[in-house]
């Protein structure tokens, strides 16, 4: 496990599902954390300069009244309004200028613009506009407020008058124009944005251990299977993978245990097979054996047992050649369609011919063997292949037939597929014997099957055939009166073109 770590390149790194969690996790929780230390300075900043504008804007209300009650504008000399500006200039870290209607500027807190006319529109407009004309400004990039605050004086109008627009008549006599540093503002958010940074890289600290923790937990069922899918492969168990997991990795495991059930099941019949096999060349071997050692072992013997006895193991032989030209049938059918040869055959003659080779056999035990056609079948399909099928069945018939019965082989098709029943009027297969007909070697009577020169492997060699066509084998029965095998296949077969 740790080498197959240990040799990863960088580049694999990023394929790794852990990695990627991790940077996931890790990068959604730092941006989020970054966002919040924006929005927070952001709004701290906001909040800040408005409560400092409003803070100047009604010490500036107070300073106007002032102005006009000491009538400052006409003669700007009073001490206590000079000391009052200058105060608010200080106190502020900012200028405050006192213009006229004439736009004039009466003070300067910095002494420079005094007794210059500004004509600034901002300030006109504030002295046309009265009481609405209280304006502030901020410039962010320079570090100030800018204020402007109307000075008014209040006039009481006529007792009717009064009544009728039930207010005193404001008149605008001069502006107050002032700026106000932002510099503590400033200070405090550097101070704020300092400390939001030590905090933050603690938060990115715990953050990115977070991260490694939970893609670490989070994938471990991933590398719990892996190891376990090792364990299987390099043999140390072969039990199935449990754990308790997520649904996505009991998907993965399930999906392995089927497979792993699979290649067991495989594995077994396998070796089944490979044991019937040697079984099945022994006993011949065995009776080989057995007839030549007695042969040996007597002395004089005439010529009839030796004749006899020769023929039998010739018979023996014989058999052996049999099973052999049967297994290595089998051995050669797989049940993909890729090892065909297709060729396009004439089914009925092609039967017509594996029958007359059966005809002897048929006519020792005086059985009627019979081909009934609907109709011409030109199919595309494995000659070789095929012929087998048709003789194992109509070989099976006859063998498993009773004396003077009969065998009948019918073909039909229709625009898809062919179809062909081999009919007999035999003993018939006992009914839990029909699920294990196909299987190699399987034999309803060992001993008469052996008897007949049965090897077992008929059937299963004709399925296997069958199923390489992408057709279909069906067998009815009724024990004592006879069996039906029927078998259904595509006119035209995909596989190997010749
Ligand atoms: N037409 C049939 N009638 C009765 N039994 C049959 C028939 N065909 C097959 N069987 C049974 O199925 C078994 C398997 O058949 P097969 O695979 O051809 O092997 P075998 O070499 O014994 O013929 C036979 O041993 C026999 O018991
Ligand atoms: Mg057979």
């Amino acid at each position: 496990m740790n080498n197959i770590y240990n040799s990863l390149k960088v580049k694999d790194i990023f394929k790794s599902l852990k990695a990627r969690f991790f940077i996931i996790v890790a990068v959604t929780g730092l941006i989020s954390c970054l966002c919040m230390h924006l929005i927070i300075l952001d709004s701290y900043e906001d909040r800040a300069v408005s409560v400092r504008t409003t803070e100047v804007q009604t010490q500036l209300r107070i300073l106007a009244n002032h102005l006009i009650f000491y009538n400052y504008l006409q003669s700007p000399s009073s001490d206590v309004i000079n000391a009052e500006l200058d105060m608010l200039a200080n106190l502020y870290d900012g200028r405050v200028m006192v213009i006229n209607d004439d736009l004039k500027v009466v003070k300067d807190t910095y002494n420079i613009s005094q007794g210059k006319t500004i004509i600034s529109e901002e300030v006109v407009n504030c002295l046309k506009t009265g009481s609405k004309g209280t304006v502030s400004k901020y410039d962010q990039s320079n570090g100030y407020i800018e204020l402007l605050t109307p000075i008014i004086e209040t006039e009481v109008i006529e007792e009717q008058d009064v009544s009728e627009y039930g207010n005193p008549n404001e008149v605008v006599r001069g502006v107050l124009l002032t700026s106000v540093s932002t510099d503590t503002i400033e200070t405090t958010m550097e101070i704020l944005s300092n400390r939001a940074a030590t905090i933050e890289v603690l938060i990115a600290l715990v953050i990115i251990l977070f991260a490694a923790m939970v893609s670490y937990a989070l994938l471990k069922p991933f590398d719990r299977i892996t190891a376990a899918i090792n364990d299987i492969k390099e043999g140390y168990t072969d039990q199935p993978i449990v754990g308790p997991n997520y649904l996505e990795t009991d998907a993965i495991i399930r999906a392995f245990n089927a497979l792993l059930r699979r290649m067991k099941v495989l594995d077994d019949s396998r070796q089944e097979f490979v044991s019937n096999v040697s079984h099945e060349l022994k006993t011949p071997i065995t009776s080989m054996k057995i007839l030549a050692d007695s042969l040996l072992t007597q002395e004089d013997v005439p010529n009839e047992v030796y004749k006899e006895f020769m023929t039998d193991i010739s018979h023996e032989v014989d058999r052996e050649d049999k099973i052999i030209n049967d297994l290595l049938a089998l051995v050669k059918m797989d049940k993909t369609s890729a090892g065909l040869s297709i060729t396009s055959v004439d089914v009925v003659a092609l039967t017509e011919s594996v029958l007359k080779r059966m005809r002897p056999i048929a006519k020792k035990h005086n059985i009627d063997l019979t081909l009934e056609s609907k109709r011409a079948i030109t199919a595309e399909i494995d000659e070789v292949k095929i012929s087998l099928v048709i003789m194992n069945l109509v070989e099976n018939a006859i063998k498993y037939n009773k004396d003077n019965g009969s065998v009948k082989v019918e073909l039909d098709a229709d625009h898809q597929y062919f179809y062909m029943k081999v009919i007999d009027t035999g003993m018939g297969i006992p009914e839990d014997a029909l699920d294990h007909i196909y299987e190699r070697f399987y034999r309803v009577d060992k001993s008469r099957s052996r008897e007949i020169g049965g090897t077992g492997l008929g059937l299963a060699i004709a399925r296997n055939a069958v199923l390489m066509h992408r057709g279909s084998i069906d067998v009815k029965s009724t024990l004592g009166e006879g069996t039906t095998f029927s078998v259904k296949l595509p006119l035209f077969c995909v596989g190997v073109k010749q």
